[in-house]
């Protein structure tokens, strides 16, 4: 069966994607700041935290060398705060654009060579156009930068696949961290991971709103 690598693997999305690619068959590794969360669901268990660099590159190079070559690869950390600019401390802003930017960086670089030829990347975005409202600037200038970042990878790294997963609203505990109500409409963390591993059967790349 094939092998798939989950960074944020201990959020809602991500936990749902590990639980839906081990029920498939797949080896799945998970990196999380909290692996612990995740025993019983797979052993390939790597711990970073996706700002640090050398985390990263340490966990990349634990799961170098338990796992075979890496076909469907996600990045599913993420933070957000409502905070507006007037009152943001500047750990504060870091932390946002670390963790939903800087880290795609950091984990896709570090993870090149544990990709196979063809492997697909999805990289967790949102509708940053819709996203730019007070209290959100922090959020969507990452969303934004990271659709941009994921456009220039897919131009450098021609051999593999490269989607951005845009997603509505989705049922997980990012929503307790803004005074925000979760729509009716929100979507369960397992079905998104299902049509994630959907897209990646069909071959999508780009953009894929949802
Ligand atoms: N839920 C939605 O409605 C929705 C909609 C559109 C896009 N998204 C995106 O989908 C992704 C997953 O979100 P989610 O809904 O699953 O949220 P979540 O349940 O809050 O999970 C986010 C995960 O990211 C991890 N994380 C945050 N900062 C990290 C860091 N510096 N290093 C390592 N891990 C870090 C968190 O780890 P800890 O457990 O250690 O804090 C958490 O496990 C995010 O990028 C989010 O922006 C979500």
């Amino acid at each position: 069966m094939p092998t798939a690598f989950i960074w944020g693997a201990s959020g809602g999305i991500g936990r749902a994607l590990v639980e839906r690619l081990v029920a498939d068959g797949w080896t799945v590794g998970a990196a999380s700041r909290h692996p612990d969360d995740l025993a019983g669901l797979t052993e390939h268990r790597f711990e970073a935290d996706v700002t640090d660099a050398f985390a990263v590159s340490q966990a990349v190079l634990a799961a170098a060398q338990e796992l075979p070559s890496v076909e469907l690869w996600v990045y599913a950390a993420g933070d957000i705060m409502a905070t507006p600019v007037a009152e943001m401390v500047s750990p504060a802003w870091e932390r946002i654009l670390g963790a939903n930017l800087t880290g795609a960086y950091l984990t896709a670089q570090q993870s090149l060579p544990l990709l196979a030829e063809r492997a697909h990347l999805f990289l967790l975005g949102a509708y940053s156009e819709r996203l730019q409202v007070p209290g959100l600037s922090a959020y969507a200038a990452a969303k934004a930068g990271l659709d941009a970042f994921a456009a220039t990878l897919a131009k450098e790294q021609r051999k593999h696949r490269v989607t951005v997963v845009r997603p509505g609203a989705v049922n997980t505990p990012l929503w307790e961290k803004v005074p925000l109500r979760l729509p009716r409409t929100a979507m369960a963390p397992a079905e998104l991971a299902q049509r994630i591993l959907d897209a990646y059967h069909a071959g999508v790349t780009g953009t894929l709103d949802l």
